[in-house]
């Protein structure tokens, strides 16, 4: 192992001043960031998969890891997170919205005459005073623990911590329902972009690369409050493990009804069973086997295949002035979104509360969800190669507010998100299994784009748009065919569904395959499915349709179907869950 010479030349980055990390809990292990630089994918796959699985023979190296080398393998995002002198030559930043002006009466899915401290709304009390957040200088340093492996005392910190945020005053910011209420303003038109100059444009921040930060600094500061409210600053959220079997179902300890953690707006058929994390809005007859090894497949799809690049992983692009229409990351769509919907009550109108994202704060589960979903963006970028953070000067000068532990309300921006070892914590070591779990082809089948030319349409032949009220089946032309290792390495094949137009009140979900040339489509385990565009359902400012797009990295799917030297490769798209009025504008392949 070995530092690039980029990270050693560039000076560590901005951890907290004075900051003296504690020594992690003994009981948990070590934990560590990649220190080498990794350029093809298999090597850095075996490389994560040794540093994640292989605790007996490379414990020696990760506990004897001196700290500063930590920090010096990390100098090489320093840069990143200095990016604010280079000057913007395109759009700008979203600016934190001015939350004085926070929408009412937007809103979204909240039942007539049910008020809130704010009035029926999920705006937050109003402050003018805001400040530009620091970190603590002396922040303890927190390992978040997977969920199904705490302790009982631990679940009991955890209880009351949430008990105590409940019992707030309703009035404060730090408030239970308050916190909830974050995420909902955040992402149902109750804010605009009035403070970036577009006070007729929503800000949402979901489906676009503002998804993960937005939802890591939410989290960080849900922690410190519920810390502060227990006095325990190393108090740290655990994550629901949904990505290995052992964690694939609700954490026994929410469904104890005297728990403060538990809700009774949840799916009542899935409190103990398995989760699907490929959900299409109901149950499949597939067993508890079948469903943790497709759950593996769609890991290692959305996390792998799907998520070659920056803009495969984070999402797209979202500037001041424009909607979030670039389409949201891999992860972002599946299985964050499925399992949002797995979890949520089919008995509320709305799917409450996981279900929807007006509500899905009022669930305790939703801490834990996305505290693992943050956990994959710390393992994605383990993985090496062109897995680093967007260095685009619009996405890193973003900047959102929150209440803090002291409810004061601070501004962040995107650039000091990008390292959780600066916000003083990281996730406990746990086996990562899906980075086995490939999916197989059904059967390697090289050339059969080729056999259905004349008996399935071209995309050239179809009239855009196109309805999804029923499968989609298109051959699409490939620009480049056969190409080099090389060429491979520096760009991927992309399959891109352009100007995908649904109705965003609806859970939509549909699920797009290659080279499969059955009727009965491929299981997610299966190489042909190559992934799932998934959208929540929420409320948007005065419309019900929204419009994005989706893409599917297809190198190492065409590889392993022996369909690299095809000129074609067959699509097809099957409706899943409220597709009824999807339109489709373009499907296409590029090359980036
Ligand atoms: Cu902001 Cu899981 O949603």
């Amino acid at each position: 192992m070995h530092t690039t010479m980029a990270s050693l030349s560039t000076p560590p980055p901005p951890i907290a001043a004075g900051t003296t990390p504690k020594p992690y809990s003994s009981s948990f292990t070590t934990t560590t960031w990649p220190l080498f630089s990794i350029t093809s994918k298999t090597s850095a796959l075996k490389s994560l998969k040794h540093k994640l699985t292989c605790n007996a023979g490379s414990s020696e190296n990760l506990h004897n890891l001196d700290r500063r080398n930590i920090l010096l393998g990390l100098g090489g995002l320093a840069g990143v997170a200095n990016l604010t002198s280079i000057p913007s030559v395109t759009a700008a930043p979203l600016s934190a919205p001015d939350i004085s002006k926070c929408g009412t009466n937007t809103l979204s899915g909240f039942k007539p005459g049910e008020t809130t401290p704010t009035g029926g709304d999920c705006c937050p009390p109003d402050s003018s005073q805001i400040t530009d957040f620091k970190f603590p200088t002396n922040q303890a340093f927190k390992i978040r623990p997977a969920a199904h492996l705490l302790t009982p005392k631990y679940i009991a910190k955890f209880n009351e911590a949430i008990k105590r945020m409940k019992s707030l005053p309703e009035s404060d910011p730090r408030n239970f329902l308050q916190q909830a209420h974050i995420h909902c303003a955040y992402c149902n038109g109750a804010y605009t972009q009035s403070s970036s100059g577009f006070p007729d444009i929503e800000i949402q921040i979901h489906n676009s690369w503002l998804f993960f930060p937005f939802h890591r600094w939410y989290l960080y500061f849900y922690e410190r409050i519920l810390g502060s409210l227990i006095d325990d600053p190393t108090f740290a959220l655990p994550f629901w493990n949904w990505d290995t079997p052992a964690g694939m179902t609700i954490p026994k300890f929410f469904n104890d009804p005297k728990s403060a953690l538990f809700d009774t707006k949840r799916n009542q058929a899935h409190l103990k069973s398995v989760v699907d994390l490929g959900y299409n809005g109901k149950d499949t007859d597939a067993t508890d086997i079948e469903t943790v090894k497709n759950n593996l497949a769609i890991m290692y799809r959305q996390m792998v295949t799907n998520a070659t690049d920056p803009t495969a992983f984070f999402g797209g692009e979202y500037r001041a002035g424009k909607e979030p229409v670039s389409g949201g990351g891999s992860v972002e769509q599946s299985p964050h979104t499925p399992v949002h919907r797995w979890v949520g009550d089919p008995r509320e109108t709305n799917g409450e509360n996981l279900g929807n994202f007006y509500s899905a704060g009022r669930d305790t589960l939703f801490y834990c969800h996305h505290s693992n979903v943050d956990r994959m963006w710390s393992l994605w970028k383990m993985l090496g190669g062109k897995h680093k953070d967007i260095t685009d000067p619009d996405w890193l000068n973003t900047s959102f507010v929150f209440y803090d532990e002291n409810k004061n309300l601070v501004r962040v921006y995107v650039k000091d998100s990008l390292l959780t070892n600066q916000f003083g914590y990281d996730y406990q070591r746990v086996d990562v299994p899906w980075l086995k779990s490939k999916p197989v082809p059904r059967a390697p089948r090289s050339g059969i784009a080729k056999k259905l030319v004349g008996k399935v349409k071209k995309t050239e032949d179809v009239t855009f748009p196109v309805k999804l009220d029923k499968t989609v089946k298109v051959l699409v032309p490939r620009p480049k065919k056969s190409r080099s290792k090389k060429e491979k390495e520096e760009k991927e094949e992309l399959l891109i569904i352009q100007g995908i137009t649904y109705d965003s009140e609806k859970y939509v979900k549909f699920d797009v395959y290659v080279n499969d040339e059955d009727d009965d489509a491929s299981a997610p385990d299966q190489t042909e499915f190559a992934g799932s565009f998934a959208q929540l359902p929420h409320k948007h400012k005065g419309k019900t349709s929204s419009k994005t797009n989706f893409r599917a990295g297809l190198t190492e799917l065409l590889e392993e179907l022996e369909a690299d030297d095809d000129d074609n490769v067959l699509v097809t798209v099957v409706p899943r869950s409220g597709s009824e009025d999807i339109t489709i504008d373009e499907i296409k392949i590029i090359y980036a």
